[in-house]
């Protein structure tokens, strides 16, 4: 079990991760001041998985009322619909300024729960208890929050960091493999973006990954969690240095909105705007052949990615001009200059992303069905 600490303008918070985690979530709770009832929000799926062994923890400590509140936690319903059913459920609980909003999810559960914790009665508390791989080493921690907009992702949203986050690989055990792979894409993209050893550890170990031995688990989780703390500690509001964990979600977000969040899961996309931006990075002369080739290997490693040859090139470049990274209608690309080492804020010609864009599937070998 590792505790790391994130720093962030309303004060730092605690990030317990690794076997055993969960154990500290009834004490860690107890220790918030002032608090009239728990409510739990979830999905009727991960209740469903995860209820029993949240239960026995709180049960454990209750002294004030606790209420679950399930919600639909499908990529197409996080949505500002989903914010007003859960803050109406609130309210008709009768929950007060004292109260404590635990998350219980996956980055779908963890962004809507974090902007009604942000908005409802102007900010309640809020706790991570992250139940997948993208939540565990990613979106549970540094503080954003926020739900889609059919125009584009995440553009409704608040910057709003927890009272602390529980993040315990127990509870990934239910989790249906095409979940667990696209997790397995932001992992990549850590290593892509700042930590070569990590790189190389998933080259060597697909397999192992893959089939989610234990003590490789337990390697990568507390690695991409140390780098997520650690960046979003020196940046919290994206104003620098933060944009590098934007690497493959530029074209990644364009793709999940042109299919309207339903055909990919995020980290697939993820996948596929890591492959579009490596080709991008060889393209401008940032990275050799030989590492674009070792990048692609990896992400073509974690799986088969589902087909996007439908979406027209010049809709996705288009897209990604909507990103909220862009400046005055222009994408800002995150690139890597080597593996472990990115730039950001790079502005790349038209021309070269529509190229990419239509070579995407060939380089991927999709287009021959060679997964
Ligand atoms: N806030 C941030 O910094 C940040 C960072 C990365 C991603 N995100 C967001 O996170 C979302 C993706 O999150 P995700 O990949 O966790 O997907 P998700 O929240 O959609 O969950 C994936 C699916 O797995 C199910 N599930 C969750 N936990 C389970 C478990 N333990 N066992 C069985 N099933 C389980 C869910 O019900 C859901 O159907 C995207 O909306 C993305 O934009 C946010
Ligand atoms: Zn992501």
């Amino acid at each position: 079990m590792q505790r790391i600490v994130v720093r962030s303008s309303s004060g730092s918070y605690a990030v317990v991760s690794g076997s055993g985690a969960l154990g500290r979530l009834g004490e860690l709770l107890s220790r918030l001041r002032d608090v009239s009832d728990v409510f739990v929000l979830s999905s009727p799926r991960v209740w469903g998985k995860c209820g029993a062994s949240i239960e026995k923890v709180l049960a454990a400590r209750g002294r004030e009322r606790r209420r679950a509140i399930l919600f639909d936690d499908a990529e197409s319903a996080k949505n500002i619909r989903s914010v007003e059913t859960v803050a109406r459920g609130l309210a008709r609980a009768g929950a007060d300024r004292r109260c404590v909003i635990v998350a219980v999810g996956g980055g779908v559960v963890g962004d809507v729960g974090g902007f009604v914790a942000a908005t409802y009665l102007r900010g309640v508390r809020l706790v991570h208890v992250p139940t997948t791989l993208v939540a565990q080493v990613d979106s549970a921690i540094g503080g954003k929050t926020g739900v889609n907009l059919p125009e584009g992702k995440n553009l409704v949203g608040a910057f709003y960091p927890p009272e602390f986050v529980v993040a315990d690989p127990a509870l990934l055990g239910t989790l249906p493999d095409r979940q667990f792979r696209s997790g397995l894409y932001e992992v990549v993209k850590y290593g892509v973006i700042g930590d070569a050893a990590l790189f190389s550890y998933l080259e060597r170990n697909m397999a192992k990954v893959l089939r989610r031995d234990g003590a490789a688990m337990r390697w990568i989780i507390a690695r991409c969690v140390r780098a997520k703390a650690s960046i979003v500690t020196k940046d919290e509001r994206e104003s620098g240095l933060r944009q590098i964990l934007n690497f493959g979600h530029t074209l990644g977000h364009a793709i999940e909105t042109a299919t309207r969040y339903r055909k990919l899961l995020h980290g697939e996309a993820v996948g596929w705007g890591m492959i579009g931006a490596t080709l991008l990075s060889y393209a401008t002369d940032r990275l050799s052949f030989g590492e674009a080739q070792r990048i692609i290997r990896v992400v073509r490693g974690v799986g088969k990615l589902p087909e996007i040859g439908e979406i027209s090139a010049a809709r996705l470049m288009q897209l990604t001009r909507g990103d909220k990274k862009s400046r005055g209608g222009r994408a800002r690309w995150v690139l890597a200059r080597d593996i472990g080492d990115v730039a950001w804020g790079v502005d790349v010609p038209d021309a070269l992303v529509l190229s990419v864009i239509r070579a995407m599937p060939e380089i991927a070998g999709l287009a021959r069905g060679r997964g």
